[in-house]
This record gives structure tokens, C-alpha cells and sequence, in this order.
């Protein structure tokens, strides 16, 4: 049986990876420093191995690598703009140096790797829709925000680094706004189903203008898998997002819709954000690339997977629980 390592498979995507793969019978080992989500647990991971780990520690990594996993999913990251704001020093530490304990262990066993990217590495090109050798585009390093777009970019480089010169067979994923079941109620999409089902609002943040290409997780999942199986993404980067540009207002306008809640709240990023917080107008993929060399594309329209969202949303009251991440009107929005 297959043997593969998840860092990351106590989050959001590395989650679904996990069940993904146990489902198509591989024995799944996790290295990650959080636990599984509630939900998760309870539908029973007796089938995978969590070790509680720290992608920074080398020699823990090396030793997972050394039992003989074929490939490893390199998803563990500090992921979240919130995130960014409070933890510069993680965010370079854990996805930079972090990556490069996965990939020099990976390089010494000769294990496959898939490297979680994302869309942030273009950071504000403005000529979408963009293919996966665009340019970068990015603020001032004194922008906390920026940072995460380089660590992930510089994982990239040392993957390249590594397939060079060292014969690393290796392949990268940059995810476009990925959305889902279990993700923290931090993210356009997450937060606002979760404050609808709490009886608050969607915030809509500067008019809603701004447009992303939302993708379901399962799509994402479908994605990695093949990126990580396929002898012909050795070597190769590949966006991984949904074809359909939406504005912000407008995903924001139909989880009011799917709720009930029926409206949204406006809030301008200037006033409660400050000069820090800096958005991009327009993310969009070319996925030509993904689709003419592994035939994926995202499947699950906006609505639908919506839909899923919100059924598992409601089914899984620990969630809603949770509190949000971002910023909201004085009063919450109750009011609007
Ligand atoms: N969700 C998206 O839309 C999106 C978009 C682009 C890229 N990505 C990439 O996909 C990957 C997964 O993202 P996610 O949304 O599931 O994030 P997530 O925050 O839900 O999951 C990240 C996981 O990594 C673990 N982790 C963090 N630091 C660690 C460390 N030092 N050692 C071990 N484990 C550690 C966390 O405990 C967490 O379980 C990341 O690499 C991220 O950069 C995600």
C-alpha cells in the first residue's frame, strides 16, 4: 500500500486531503501541530497516523520522511491575512524554512512532493487573468501583508532549486480561494456563511468590488491528488482555481440569500483596517495549463458548493461556535 506523508492535515484543505486519500486506500501519516477537526474525528480517523510535529524541527521531519513514505503533500503554512498581521516572523520561518526541511529530507529518501502554493505569489499584478509564469507584483516589505506572497513564492524556488539540483520530483499547486466545509471563519466565503448562520450580516469590506474565483475544496482536493500521481506534472506549477469571476458583494449577496439572512453590511477597510490592510481588485487563474496536461477542471459551481457549505455549517454547531476573524461594524452588524 501506498505510503504518504500530510504536513498540514489537521487544517482546512489538508483535512479533505486526508480523507481523500484514505478513501482512494492509501496509509496516510500527518505531521501537523494542531489537531483534526471535531467532525473528523468523530466520523473516526483510526485509519491515519497523526504525529504532533513542527515542520521548523528538521530532524522530525527527516525521521518521518526516513519510514518510507512515497510522497509527501506539503500543505502546513501560516495561512490567514489575520494571521500575517500578528505573526511576520512565522510566516517566513514556518513556510520558508519549514518547506525547506520538507524538501531536503523528501530530496534525501527520494520521496515525490506536492507543494501547496497560492495565487498570492502574483500579489497585485494587474493583468489577470494570470498564467502560471506572469510576473510578481507586490507592495513594500514594510507591508506585513506582502510576506506571505514571497515565503510561498520562496518555497516555490526551492522546490525548483530542488528538482535541479538535486533530481527532486516535485510539483506545485497554487490554489485560487479555496472554500469548504471546516475552514476557520476567517475568509470571505467562511465568515460570512458563518456569521449568516449566526444571525449577522455578511460584511461586505470597501463596496464589495474587488472579484475572486471561489473553488469548492472538493475541486482543490481533486486537483493535488492528480498534481501529486501524474508523472507529467513532475517538474511543474499548475493554478488551481474556478473559471467564474465573482465580486465580493455579489458572494456576499447570495449567502444572504441562502440563509435567509437576506442582507449584507458594508465596511470601508480604511477607516477600521488602516494603511496595513491592502486588497487586490481582480484574482482571476488562466487554467489552461492544469487543464491541457492533467485535465482537471473546478466542476462545483458557486451555488452549489454553497449549498454543501451550509448544510455541513449547520450540521456542525462546534464551528459556528467559533469565533470569527476580521473586522466588523461597531455594533457587529446586528443592526444593518
Ligand atoms: N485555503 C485557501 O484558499 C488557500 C489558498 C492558497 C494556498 N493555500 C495553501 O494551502 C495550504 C493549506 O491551507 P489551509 O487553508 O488548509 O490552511 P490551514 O491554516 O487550515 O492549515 C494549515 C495547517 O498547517 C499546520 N501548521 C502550521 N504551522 C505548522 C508547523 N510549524 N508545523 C506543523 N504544522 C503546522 C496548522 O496547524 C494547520 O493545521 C497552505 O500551504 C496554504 O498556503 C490555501
Amino acid at each position: 500500500m501506498a505510503r504518504v506523508l500530510v504536513t498540514g492535515g489537521c487544517g482546512f484543505l489538508g483535512s479533505h486531503l486526508v480523507d481523500e486519500l484514505v478513501r482512494r486506500g492509501k496509509e496516510v501519516t500527518v505531521l501537523d501541530g494542531g489537531t483534526p477537526p471535531a467532525d473528523q474525528r468523530a466520523a473516526g480517523t483510526a485509519d491515519v497516523r497523526y504525529v504532533d510535529g513542527d515542520i521548523r524541527d528538521p530532524e522530525a521531519v527527516a525521521r518521518l520522511l526516513r519510514e518510507g513514505h512515497d510522497t509527501v503533500y506539503h500543505l502546513a503554512a501560516v495561512v490567514g491575512v489575520d494571521r500575517y498581521l500578528d505573526r511576520p516572523l512565522d510566516v517566513i520561518d514556518i513556510n520558508v524554512l519549514g518547506t525547506r526541511n520538507v524538501l531536503e529530507a523528501a530530496s534525501r529518501t527520494g520521496a515525490r512532493v506536492l507543494l501547496a502554493s497560492t495565487s498570492e505569489v502574483f500579489g497585485k499584478n494587474p493583468a489577470v487573468p494570470w498564467r502560471e509564469d506572469d510576473d510578481r507584483v507586490l507592495g513594500g516589505t514594510a507591508v506585513d501583508r506582502w510576506s506571505y506572497s514571497s515565503s510561498k513564492a520562496i518555497g516555490e524556488h526551492l522546490a525548483f532549486g530542488y528538482a535541479r539540483e538535486r533530481d527532486l520530483r516535485m510539483s506545485i499547486v497554487r490554489y485560487f480561494n479555496v472554500y469548504g466545509p471546516r475552514q476557520r471563519p476567517a475568509f470571505v466565503v467562511s465568515r460570512s456563511v458563518h456569521r449568516a448562520l449566526n444571525g449577522l450580516p455578511p460584511v461586505v469590506y470597501d463596496r464589495g468590488g474587488q472579484t475572486r474565483c471561489f473553488t469548492y475544496v472538493a475541486d482543490a482536493v481533486a486537483a493535488t491528488v492528480t498534481a501529486a500521481s501524474d508523472d507529467r506534472a513532475l517538474g511543474e506549477c499548475f493554478n488551481v482555481g474556478s473559471g467564474t469571476e465573482t465580486t465580493v458583494s455579489e458572494v456576499g449577496a447570495l449567502i444572504a440569500e441562502l440563509t435567509g439572512i437576506g442582507t449584507t453590511v458594508p465596511l470601508e477597510t480604511d477607516e477600521h483596517l488602516g494603511a496595513r490592510y491592502q486588497d487586490l481588485l481582480r484574482r482571476v487563474p488562466d487554467t489552461t495549463k492544469i487543464g491541457q496536461v492533467l485535465g482537471w477542471k473546478a466542476e462545483t459551481g458557486l451555488r452549489e458548493g454553497l449549498e454543501r457549505t451550509l448544510d455541513w455549517a449547520r450540521a456542525n454547531p462546534w464551528w459556528l461556535a467559533q469565533p470569527e476573524s476580521g473586522a466588523a461594524p461597531r455594533d457587529g452588524g446586528a443592526a444593518a
